[in-house]
């Protein structure tokens, strides 16, 4: 257990008589970054919201460094949320706020770091995803690609142990998409973070990631290095990586 950072262990959830999560078990190593890969509306989001404390599941546990986080009080989870940052599915900037206060948003909202050291941290942030000087600009002003840069630098604010990233190259063009994962290669190097990444896009996924797992239908089908998920022989799994190319 001490190997692992992050266990799902039999997660069940429903929305309604709608079954999403059934039986979710995974687990996630250290450092490592793991790369879900799975259909639209298979559960993706869902878990990792689940990971958050956003959603509440009906049956299973979620354990981080060891300690059971579903159950906790609100007040024990915001503690442990500081622990992990977040990149939206779809970026999610607050568009009446500029670049710079949607970095320091979580810093100044939950801190009592001083104005000063809120600015510095938002410096070095816009700096390591390569986006300085933007920090006076709107989110209307960037591009796809920009805003992601931008959700990043917000996901790091915290200096998190974790990083959750929910599609983070889906709609953009194939260069700006490898600019992107290698970032998400290049925080995992800096910054010693586990990281989960969640995406139907499989080169993609590949590119970042140690390990991958394939979900289908709210439980993990397959998981291993890119090379045992090419060469899965679970039916599913190979239709899916045949598929999506
Ligand atoms: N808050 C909610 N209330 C009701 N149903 C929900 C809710 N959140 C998710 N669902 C349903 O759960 C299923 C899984 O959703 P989820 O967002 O996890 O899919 P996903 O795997 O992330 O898909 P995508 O690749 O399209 O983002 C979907 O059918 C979705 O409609
Ligand atoms: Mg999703």
């Amino acid at each position: 257990m001490e190997n692992y950072k992050i266990i799902f262990q039999d997660i069940y959830k429903s929305f309604g008589d709608k079954a999403v999560l059934q039986g979710l078990n995974l687990s996630i190593r250290r450092g490592e970054t793991l790369v879900i890969l799975g259909r639209s509306g298979c559960g993706k989001s869902v878990s990792l919201k689940i990971l958050l404390g956003l959603l509440y599941p009906d049956r299973g546990k979620v354990y981080l460094d060891g300690e059971e986080i579903t159950g906790m009080s609100e007040k024990k989870l915001v503690e442990v949320r500081k622990k992990i940052g977040m990149l939206f599915q779809g970026s999610a900037l607050f568009d009446s706020l500029t670049v710079g206060e949607n970095v320091a948003f979580a810093l100044a909202e939950h801190s009592n770091r001083t104005a000063d050291e809120i600015a510095e941290i938002v410096d070095n942030n816009l700096k390591f995803v390569e986006m300085e000087g933007t920090v006076n600009l709107m989110p209307s002003e960037l591009s796809g690609g920009m805003k992601k840069r931008v959700a990043l630098a917000r996901a790091m604010a915290y200096q998190p142990e974790i990083l959750l990233y929910d599609e983070p190259t889906t709609g953009l063009d194939p260069i700006t998409a490898t600019t992107i994962n290698a970032l998400i290669r290049k925080t995992q190097r800096e910054y010693g973070v586990t990281s989960i990444v969640v995406t139907h896009e499989l080169d993609s996924g590949f590119s970042v990631a140690d390990r991958a797992a394939v979900m289908e239908s709210g439980r993990i089908l397959e998981i291993g290095t890119i090379a045992e998920i090419k060469g899965s022989t679970n039916e599913f799994v190979r239709t899916f990586i045949a598929g999506a190319k």
